[in-house]
């Protein structure tokens, strides 16, 4: 292993914001954070959004700046990844930022029932030999079913037209209500959102930067959950 991800993987053990759970552990009891991450991680009452697949958290660290009454958590298994943002958010002093290392097929063990309010999922895998595990299939809907409260909300941000189409799809069949969609965000959408729409639409992570260098277009889906 390179000394970079051993430098990283051993600065993440010192963070006590980000939170790395034993694949035993959750099988076994469930996150004990489970139910319990605004009053026990967080220490305050706030929405609590999610960002599944963070990657180096861009998104999540840029919505905390931009929206510091919320409180926010980055998904993802990579820890040498998640540690870029863990690391800009200690650096900055932000207190409504944690990490989680985990598959996200363990979700349910980590949030408890209807704890979370927002759901982003930003440039998944497309999954184009596997549509069960894509991020937006029926198993992942149900799952975000539980642990979202009513009403609560699912972004989609992705480069693929096969992701992007087939979750309009989902959204279709399952009923779901549509409150955004854009098949092209930045000839499209920013010109007709807030300003502050725009602030949070404009945040690019790793992969939007390189899929944007390539001239890849950005689709964009709002929708929530029945
Ligand atoms: C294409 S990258 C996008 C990363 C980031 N959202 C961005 O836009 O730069 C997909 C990310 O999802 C993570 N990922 C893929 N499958 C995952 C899984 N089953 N559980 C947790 N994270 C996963 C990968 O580690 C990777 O960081």
């Amino acid at each position: 292993m390179g000394k970079n991800k051993l430098f990283r993987f051993a600065e993440n053990a010192t963070f006590d914001h980000v939170v790395q759970p034993t694949f035993t552990e959750l099988s076994e009891k469930g996150l004990p954070l489970r139910g319990r991450w605004n009053s026990d991680f967080f220490k305050r009452d706030a929405p609590l959004v999610l960002e599944l697949g963070c990657g180096r958290g861009e998104y999540t660290v840029g919505l905390a700046r931009l929206q510091p009454q919320n409180n926010y958590v980055g998904v993802d298994i990579k820890g040498a990844r998640l540690w870029r943002g863990a690391r800009t958010a200690r650096e900055e002093g932000l207190t409504n930022v944690g990490f989680l290392r985990t598959h996200v097929d363990h979700i349910t063990r980590c949030f408890g029932p209807h704890e979370v309010d927002q759901i982003w999922l930003t440039f998944s895998d497309p999954q184009l030999e596997k549509p069960r595990k894509r991020l937006t299939s029926p198993l992942f809907l149900a799952r975000y079913k539980e642990i979202l409260k009513p009403g609560g909300v699912i972004h989609l941000k992705t480069d693929s037209p096969v992701l992007y189409e087939y979750t309009l799809e989902m959204i279709a069949e399952h009923k779901l209500p549509l409150y955004e969609q854009s098949a092209n965000v930045y000839t499209d959408l920013v010109h007709r959102v807030s300003p502050e729409e725009q602030a949070v639409l404009n945040i690019r992570t790793y992969y939007e930067s390189m899929w944007l260098e390539e001239g890849r277009t950005i689709h964009y889906a709002r929708f929530g959950i029945r």
